[in-house]
């Protein structure tokens, strides 16, 4: 068997070209434009990548970008204060602080400094139990894109036996959360599961969120089954030249191809539905401020 290709790239333009045409619709009938402050503190390089692609594409569906470049030597007096200012500005809807955040800030602490209606990350404590209580709330951006790739795949997914492999707050978890929203059959396994190969074959569907390049091989997957991976991890790649690299996800992508029914591939897959998850989240966030509009 050879898996068909879940196609992210294409899909999240879908998903942009409807956000836009939402974003343009909101601004004719209301004269409202959705705004998105997204906050980088320090210079990791991955970061900065990740936070210019979102002002860019933030700027092409039709919304307003804010972006706040903070030194990584910022006191978190400081961070708090331009937050809290943030949240109190009418044009801000949606507040994204990149994440990791330099050790001497708490993260945990700066998250739930959000207002909760602006937190489009979904980290936000609120959110989290929201989402763990199955009420509305702000979804995070990978999940959500993972889910809606699901969806688009499978149609339902009730009663398929989900692993997500991963157990951080940003995917992991909230992945999990959503698996079981639909009625999936939900483990969450990480890297100390024993057995963890034989886990991963008692799934239908499998989500890749480790942080482990090319950990999760071929003969680890269910024949059939579909596999989402989340993982972006550079490796040397000396066959491309001295001091080249490529980007892997957490599956070994060409012993896994063989096996699975689908599969989302690196890069390509889940990336570009993060952002525009985003997006979507952000004119959500819009449109239940001004509960007028009926875009949302
Ligand atoms: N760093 C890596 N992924 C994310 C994300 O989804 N949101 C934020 N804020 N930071 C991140």
């Amino acid at each position: 068997m050879t898996a068909s290709i879940i196609d992210g790239k294409a899909f999240a333009a879908s998903v942009r070209d409807d956000v836009a045409a939402r974003v343009g619709q909101l601004k004719k009938s209301t004269g409202i434009t959705p705004g998105l402050a997204v906050v980088l503190v320090g210079e990791d390089p991955a970061s900065q990548v990740y936070v210019r692609s979102k002002g860019k594409q933030t700027v092409e569906v039709g919304m307003n970008s804010y972006e706040h470049k903070l030194g990584a030597d910022i006191s978190e007096a400081d961070l708090l204060a331009l937050i809290e200012s943030l949240n109190d500005d009418p044009a801000v809807h949606g507040i994204l602080v990149q994440l990791p955040l330099p050790k001497h800030l708490n993260e945990d602490l700066v998250i739930n400094a959000i207002n909760p209606a602006k937190d489009v990350d979904g980290f936000h404590l609120s959110n989290v139990g929201l989402l763990g209580t199955g009420q509305d709330s702000m979804v995070p951006c990978t999940p959500l894109g993972c889910l809606m790739m699901l969806r688009e795949h499978h149609g339902s997914l009730s009663g398929l036996e989900a692993v997500v492999v991963g157990r951080s707050n940003i995917v992991g978890k909230p992945m999990a959360q959503l698996l079981l929203g639909d009625s999936c059959t939900v483990t969450i396994a990480h890297s100390r599961t024993k057995n963890l190969a034989d886990v991963v074959r008692r799934a239908d569907i499998v989500v890749a969120a480790v942080g482990r390049p090319e950990m999760i091989k071929g003969d680890w997957i269910k024949p059939g089954a579909t596999v989402i991976d989340v993982g972006i991890n550079r490796v040397a790649a000396p066959e491309k030249g001295e001091g080249k690299t490529r980007l892997v996800g957490d599956v070994d992508f060409a012993s896994a191809a063989k096996v699975a029914g689908a599969i989302t591939p690196v890069p390509g897959g889940v990336g570009p539905m993060t952002i525009a998850c985003l997006l979507s989240n952000t004119l959500t966030a819009c449109c239940r401020a001004n509960p007028e509009t009926s875009a949302a």
